[in-house]
């Protein structure tokens, strides 16, 4: 097939069960049922939805390209519709993340987080989609660095000569909207120095160098900067593509054999330990969390998901594995040890994190009373 596929996965957190926890059955059921009709209706040829936490995720594959009118339109319409289901239930939050109310085109800017990849099919292609609850998009950086990036994660980098070309990261600053391209192994330090600071760098895009080919791409939304006020953090989902010269499935799996710090969590205000978890724990308890994410793994196949011989998607859910039970008690670990600390950093945001927060609200009525000393 000479045309080119598109993976869009974009999400939205529409209203939750008992607080910011969960999406409900029915939330899910109304993405299921639009897209099944969207895909009848050949717009799209195939699709998957899931949660992470308290965010509904649609999965699509189609031939539209990327940032395409009818397919936001599409997202937008099932958020728009699963929101109003939420609020007839009185459900928790309901429409959080739907700050406009006239789609414009592109849902880019309007609240929900995307990310999306056309590609030239190769002969095998094998997919990763993340999404994440409680945490932001820099929460992909450090397991970027060492997918793309960190010889002692990827073994590709160093064995195989498919990969010894290194490859370029497109990192933005959120802060002051600005972007820079960034080449490893050559400047591996200077990519550091940057995505170190994941609250105001954060990686968007991956390609190889040697032949510019796509491997990675986040959403970058900032609901505060869009919103002009503390909305929540940007629960980010990112698209990876594996195998054949790019890192194994299993590379791109290795970083989350332990767990990492990312901010987020409660009120999005706190450093938290992010746990990779299965679907059926795919859902943000104690404290809000800990952040969360999940990953799914399946082929594409001419412009779809490769499906089994009844025309169901074939989806693994990745982090459904013993594997990552260490990463998992690690986590609890460190989240009570986090815990014991109460609102004293570092396990609350720095000052210039807590900006973006409802903190700013608190201090404003302390501001007054301050004499000089
Ligand atoms: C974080 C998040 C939650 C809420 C918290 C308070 O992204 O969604 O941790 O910030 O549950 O929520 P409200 O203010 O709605 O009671
Ligand atoms: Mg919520
Ligand atoms: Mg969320």
């Amino acid at each position: 097939m000479a045309e080119k596929t598109t993976i869009s996965i974009i999400k939205c957190d529409v209203g939750s069960l008992a607080g910011h926890h969960v999406v409900p059955k029915p939330l899910l059921e109304i993405g299921e049922k639009r897209l099944k009709e969207a895909k009848k209706q050949g717009l799209i040829n195939s699709y998957y939805v899931f949660n992470a936490g308290d965010d509904l995720e649609l999965l699509m594959l189609h031939q539209e390209g990327e940032d395409n009118p009818e397919i936001h339109k599409l997202a937008w319409n099932i958020f728009q519709e699963s929101a109003k289901k939420a609020t007839n239930l009185k459900l928790y939050g309901a429409g959080q993340d739907i700050l406009k109310t006239a789609f414009s085109g592109n849902i880019r800017g309007m609240g929900p987080g995307v990310a999306e990849m056309e590609i030239d099919e190769r002969k095998s292609d094998p997919i990763v989609v993340f999404a994440a609850d409680k945490t932001e998009p820099g929460a992909f950086n450090y397991p970027m660095f060492r997918i793309f990036a960190d010889p002692a994660n990827t073994a590709g980098l160093v064995i195989d000569p498919n990969m010894s070309g290194g490859f370029k990261f497109n990192v933005l600053d959120v802060i002051e909207n600005k972007k820079v391209v960034v080449k490893c192994p050559e400047e591996m330090y200077e990519l550091i120095a940057l995505i170190g600071t994941p609250g105001r760098y954060v990686v968007s895009h991956v390609w190889r160098a040697r032949d510019g080919l796509i491997c990675a791409k986040t959403s970058t939304t900032r609901l505060s900067l869009i919103a002009g006020k503390y909305i929540g953090k940007d629960d980010p989902v990112s698209i990876v593509r594996a195998q054949h010269g790019l890192p194994a499935l299993g590379e791109v799996l290795a970083p989350f054999m332990h767990s990492y710090f990312v901010e987020g969590w409660m009120r999005g205000s706190h450093w938290g330990p992010l746990m990779p978890v299965g679907l059926k724990n795919s859902k943000c308890t104690a404290f809000d969390g800990p952040p969360r994410m999940v990953a799914l793994g399946f082929q594409v196949a001419n412009g779809a998901i490769a499906s089994d011989d009844d025309g169901k998607p074939m989806i693994s859910d990745l982090f459904d594995d013993p594997a990552f039970n260490l990463a998992r008690r690690e986590a609890v670990d460190y989240a009570v040890t986090l815990r014991r600390m109460g609102e004293f950093e570092p396990a609350r945001l720095s000052a210039e994190a807590m900006e973006y927060t409802t903190l700013d609200k608190v201090l404003e009525r302390l501001k007054r009373r301050f004499t000089p000393a």
